[in-house]
């Protein structure tokens, strides 16, 4: 359906979790946020409920999130009643990599469609000092092991100041491959992305020119969404950039959110949304007029970098879902 701006809402990312294995400092405090509670969190039965009516409303794509959606149980079993919902034509995944290669031929055979490996440095030490905890050659096994299946496979690494060292590396490791995009996500100022300095793409983009060549343009494809794609120097697989902050891309959102706890979230930096867990009780017809309402009053734009706003979102990341 579309939004009161004219946008088309064809895309849902459905957080399974708050809780996570890893604590990136630009996410989770390392303690202390009290996890939401199994009565409070959506069954499966009722995540694919919800599901099936936002595709009644004309979402296409889902992506499944967290925290960390691995560590939910039987993930799988999510998957399969979501890729059998009229009308959804891609189940996609965002992890952190740890559990995936455990995982990974369960999630094959439930149909999933791709996944995003959230990583955001290759030496153990950055990689700790970004996520409290120890665990790259998981990762990387996991992303071999996905490339390996056929699944498509996309790397998400957050821009911020303990990872700049890492970057060419990076670059240098994934980009080999033409298989796989390597995406910078610059930091939001959202939760504890508040607490820590980010790196601009501007200055990513000048490190890597000097170091692999020029950055070329490719042609923006549908499926792109918020992200830039270039060619870098020779190197065979695709670079994105993913700038929310510096290159608003707010005009041509396509996305809702659904949290752990059922609350429909118009956009990633307001409250604006709607509670479904209480109206799971009745009728499809009640929560369909709800989500509508939601997403007719989507807010038009973000206002990081300004002041102000009351409606501004109060949770970290983790309860989000990114
Ligand atoms: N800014 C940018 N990206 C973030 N993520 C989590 N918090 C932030 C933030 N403040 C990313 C994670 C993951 C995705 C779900 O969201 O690294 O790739
Ligand atoms: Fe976990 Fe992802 Fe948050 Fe890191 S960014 S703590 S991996 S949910």
């Amino acid at each position: 359906m579309l939004d009161a701006q004219g946008r088309s809402i064809d895309y849902v990312r459905i957080s399974v979790t708050d809780r996570c294995n890893l604590r990136c400092v630009y996410c989770m405090p390392e303690s202390g946020v009290k996890p939401v509670t199994h009565g409070e969190l959506l069954r499966y039965e009722e995540i694919v409920r919800l599901t099936r009516l936002l595709a009644q409303l004309g979402v296409r794509k889902v992506r499944i999130t967290g925290g960390e959606p691995l560590v939910r149980r039987d993930l799988p079993a999510l998957i399969r009643g979501i890729k059998a919902i009229d009308g959804i034509e891609m189940v996609c995944l965002t992890t952190n990599g740890l559990l995936l290669k455990e995982q990974l031929s369960e999630l094959l055979s439930s149909g999933l469609d791709s996944v995003n490996i959230s990583l955001d440095a290759l030496d153990e030490t950055a990689f700790e000092a970004v996520t409290r905890r120890r665990g790259v050659s998981m990762v990387l096994d996991s992303i071999d092991a996905a490339l390996c299946s056929g699944l498509p496979v996309k790397i998400n690494c957050v821009l911020t100041e303990l990872n700049e060292r890492q970057l060419v590396p990076m670059a240098e490791r994934f980009l080999s491959d033409e298989r796989l995009a390597l995406r910078f996500i610059e930091l939001m100022p959202i939760g504890l992305g508040k607490t820590l300095e980010g790196i601009s793409p501007e200055t990513v983009a000048a490190l890597l020119s000097e170091h692999f060549g020029k950055m070329t343009p490719l042609e923006k494809e549908s499926m792109d969404g918020p992200c830039s794609y270039y060619k870098l120097g020779e190197l065979p697989g695709r670079l994105g950039f993913i700038s929310a902050v510096s290159n608003c891309f707010c005009e041509s959102c396509n996305r809702v959110r659904l949290t752990s706890t059922g609350f429909l979230k118009a956009c990633l930096q307001y409250e604006h949304g709607v509670e479904l867990k209480p109206l799971l009780q009745g009728s499809d017809e009640t929560i369909l007029s709800a989500m509508r309402s939601a997403i007719w009053e989507k807010p038009k734009r973000h206002s990081f970098g300004t002041r102000g706003g009351e409606h501004l979102e109060r949770h970290i990341m983790s309860q989000i879902g990114g």
